[in-house]
């Protein structure tokens, strides 16, 4: 299966299964030049795993590879790490020509991404997730980003992959937790757009070790996420589908990272989106109890972590880029698989006090006075 978008220019999805440390298709590389060597820049997790087959898969094809491994996590998505691989590629003879390859997880996608756009002023793209979540998400899309002191995704750039090459056979792998914390983002697109995908959900087994399960979850995903790519990338609504729950989740994920993992902040700040949305009587009666049962059922986390914390997610989220006249601005959804008109085109802006609130609200119960 082929499926493609288009920002600036095209980025080809191409699903390859137990392809990627085997033999690769002569269309997943087609976009590399082979006078020039090509870079794959992985974390010292996938390094272990698939660093050296994944290398010698390139080789046979007549490439020249050289590795970069950084550290694992969110430290890797930084202008320190990012400064160690532009020195690591220069040195090894890096040419206008030459390729990046992102084998690993979202950070990994979004190192390489940075590396891809900057180096020479952009050198050709290719990415391969090997995690959930970047294979439904964080892989298909234009924007890369680093992290700095001050928040998450600060600084970044638009530079889509020339491929992705999705390959399900690699979450064999996977921590169960990071299997569980993917589905979020999948969640997400369902509960906004595709009721349909909600349903198929619930009605089948969930076994996340099972590829035909992972397959159907992974391939829906990717054609749900690939009609929010707009070709300017900029349409407000498909943002507001894509930002769902993330103005209070990352706000979270931020403030208890690693102990809570993108997508499950994410489920947090639906949760929270949709009790907000309950206070404006703008989502049916009973929406919020079937995120609450549908996250709860897969392992996703509900619950704000602390009341401590409550005045922190709203510091943080006070420089949220989606912020409007210092206002989060939110799209919020009326029944499910369908969002709201909003008060802006990219959805509600929502007042402060409801926000604290709903925050105060959904403290985990065995927080509360
Ligand atoms: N538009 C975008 O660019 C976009 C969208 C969504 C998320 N993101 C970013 O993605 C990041 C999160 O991505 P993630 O959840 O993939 O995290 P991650 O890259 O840290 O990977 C999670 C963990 O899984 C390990 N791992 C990766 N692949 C593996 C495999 N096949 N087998 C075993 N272990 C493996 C990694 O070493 C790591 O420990 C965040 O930084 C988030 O901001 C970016
Ligand atoms: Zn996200």
């Amino acid at each position: 299966m082929k499926i493609q978008y288009q920002f600036s220019r095209d980025a080809n999805i191409i699903f390859a299964k137990d392809m990627v440390c085997q033999v690769l298709s002569e269309e997943s590389i087609r976009s590399i030049d082979r006078s020039a060597p090509v870079f794959v820049i992985t974390d010292a997790n996938v390094e272990t795993l698939y660093g050296e087959l994944f290398q010698s898969s390139l080789e046979k094809k007549g490439l020249t590879v050289y590795r970069f491994v950084s550290q694992v996590g969110e430290v890797a998505k930084s202008i320190q790490t990012l400064d160690q691989a532009f020195s690591f590629c220069i040195e090894r003879g890096i040419k206008r020509q030459s390729t990046v390859i992102a084998l690993g997880g979202g950070v990994i996608g979004n190192l390489a991404g940075m590396l891809a756009a900057t180096v020479y002023r952009g050198v050709n793209f290719i990415s391969i997730p090997t995690t959930l979540l970047s294979q439904t998400d964080a892989a298909i899309d234009f924007k890369q980003a680093l992290n700095t002191t001050h928040g998450k995704n600060l600084i970044g750039t638009y530079y889509p992959p020339s491929t992705i090459i999705i390959d399900t056979a690699l979450l064999k792998s996977l921590d169960q937790r990071f299997l569980v914390d993917g589905l979020a983002e999948g969640l997400k697109h369902g509960l906004c757009h595709d009721k349909e995908f909600i349903q198929e959900f619930v009605s089948r087994p969930q076994d996340l070790r099972d590829p035909a399960f992972l397959d159907w979850f992974v391939s829906q995903t990717v054609e749900n996420k690939v009609k929010t790519m707009g070709s300017s990338g900029k349409s407000p609504r498909d943002e507001a589908i894509k930002q769902y729950g993330h103005s209070i989740g990352h706000a979270i994920e931020h403030l208890n990272y690693p102990d809570c993992l993108h997508g499950e902040a994410i489920a947090i700040g639906m949760v929270c989106s949709a009790m907000i949305g309950a206070r404006l009587n703008v989502g049916a009666p009973g929406l919020v109890q079937i995120y609450k049962k549908l996250f709860t059922s897969v392992g996703l986390p509900i619950h704000v972590p602390s009341r401590e914390q409550v005045p922190e997610i709203m510091e943080v989220m006070k420089v949220d880029k989606y912020n409007l006249n210092g206002l989060p601005t939110m799209g919020l959804v009326q029944e499910l698989g369908r969002m709201a008109d909003g008060n802006t085109p990219s959805g509600f802006t929502i007042n402060w006090e409801l926000v604290e609130q709903v925050l105060r609200e959904n403290v985990s119960p065995n927080e509360k006075v």
